[in-house]
């Protein structure tokens, strides 16, 4: 017999190390932009699996490529070559820069590889990499320091050395910071936990400029951004700007566990062989996952339905804006939208969510919604109408 809600929570007070705030609902199922819990109740998702989910839940096209991936290879080691992470390589490739890929399995590993990447490539007695405030890069003991907030950091000291924080837009302040000893800027072409802050085109370029300047490898953390999400293939194609490196992770693969580090074709020597690894890294079934993306996106148009996404969304958050004076500010690149208010926005997240609507909330007053990128325009604004209704009761 299926289990309740309380039942899978009772499950987790005992067996499961309670360092996440989860929701007290059990979700059991997921369809596109529908997801349902335990006792049957249909939510909207406008946060499916935190960004990982760029189509919604269990998108047709990928599920039948993993059911057949599945009946063929579920895993091979790197010590073999496989044709599905080569076609997966140059996928990418072809969508990016033309530079080459490491395989991982999170956005943390694919980061970790940039700094190594980054340190190896550099001379000897170049270390540091800047940071910025704001950032979030992930949770591992490197990536967790090269994530320039306090918060992440209690308790963990001493950190990784070697990390250098500047303020995001604050070109001088980078400048300043750059020493001999600095290999490497690394940033998020769009802040996303940090609040979705979306940069000048002139911040990236001076960044890429000082790189150029003075021999540091440029990261682009696009482990939330690219992909798709924004509406170009990766972030940084809004800014005419190439990275050295970009990091890729969540959308990559429409939520099965993947990650990815892209760098130009002159890097790619310096992770030479022994220097880096992961066992799980570009298997078959991620591969298989990641081929069926790349496909859905171009065969169903959805970078062009991204952009659609962010009008709409515009386009109701202005009216908003009109009817309440909570609203701050409107951010948002394709369906990555960020509404930053005057007022704390957890209550609306709740409420969202007891009117069957799942958002969230980041920095204290950021709603922050990633839907997926192909979301029904009726269910997109059947959406919009209940979060809408909210804001305009207040807090
Ligand atoms: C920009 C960015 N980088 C890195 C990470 C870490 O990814 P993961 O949780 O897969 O390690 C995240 C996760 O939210 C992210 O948003």
């Amino acid at each position: 017999m299926a289990r309740s809600s309380q039942d899978i929570i009772s499950l987790f007070d005992q067996y499961v190390i309670p360092n996440y705030t989860r929701y007290p609902v059990a979700l059991v199922r997921g369809d596109g932009p529908f997801v349902w819990d335990a006792e049957g109740n249909r939510y909207i998702d406008f946060f499916p699996g935190w960004g990982c989910n760029m189509f919604g839940h269990c998108p047709k096209p990928v599920v039948k490529a993993l059911q057949e991936q599945v009946a063929k290879l579920i895993h091979l080691p790197n010590s073999w070559y496989m044709e599905e992470q080569g076609l997966w390589a140059k996928m990418l490739s072809e969508r990016s820069f033309g530079g080459k890929a490491f395989f991982c399995n999170s956005g943390a590993e694919a980061n970790e590889a940039a700094i190594k990447l980054t340190r190896l490539h550099t001379p000897k007695g170049k270390y540091k990499i800047i940071t910025f405030y704001n950032s979030f890069h992930g949770r591992t003991m490197c990536t967790v320091t090269a994530t320039a907030q306090a918060k992440y950091h209690e308790g963990l000291e001493p950190l990784v050395p070697g990390f250098v924080y500047c303020n995001y837009g604050d070109l001088a302040g980078v400048e300043a910071a750059i020493d001999d000893e600095t290999a490497g800027i690394m940033l998020e072409p769009i802040q996303g936990e940090g609040g979705v802050n979306i940069p000048s085109v002139e911040f990236l370029q001076g960044l890429r400029a000082l790189c150029d300047k003075h021999g540091l490898v440029l990261i682009f953390d696009e482990v939330q951004a690219g992909c798709g999400r924004t509406g170009e293939w990766f972030a940084y194609q809004h800014f005419n700007v190439v990275p050295d490196v970009i990091t890729l992770a969540k959308t990559i693969c429409s939520g099965v566990a993947a990650g990815a580090m892209l760098c130009k074709q002159e890097l790619a020597p310096s992770l030479r062989k022994g220097m880096h690894a992961s066992t799980f890294g570009g298997n078959p079934i991620a591969a298989a996952a990641g081929i069926a993306t790349i496909k859905m996106v171009e065969d169903e148009g959805l970078l062009e339905r991204a952009k659609q996404i962010e009008k709409r969304a515009k386009e109701h958050m202005t009216q908003w804006a009109k009817e309440t004076d909570i609203i701050q500010e409107i951010r948002g690149v394709g369906a990555m939208l960020g509404l930053e208010l005057k007022i704390d926005g957890a209550c609306f997240v709740q409420r969202c969510m007891e009117k069957h609507l799942l958002i969230n909330c980041t920095h204290g007053k950021v709603i922050r919604l990633l839907p997926a990128v192909n979301t029904p325009f009726d269910v997109f604004d059947e959406g919009l109408e209940i979060l809408g209704t909210e804001l305009k009761k207040g807090a």
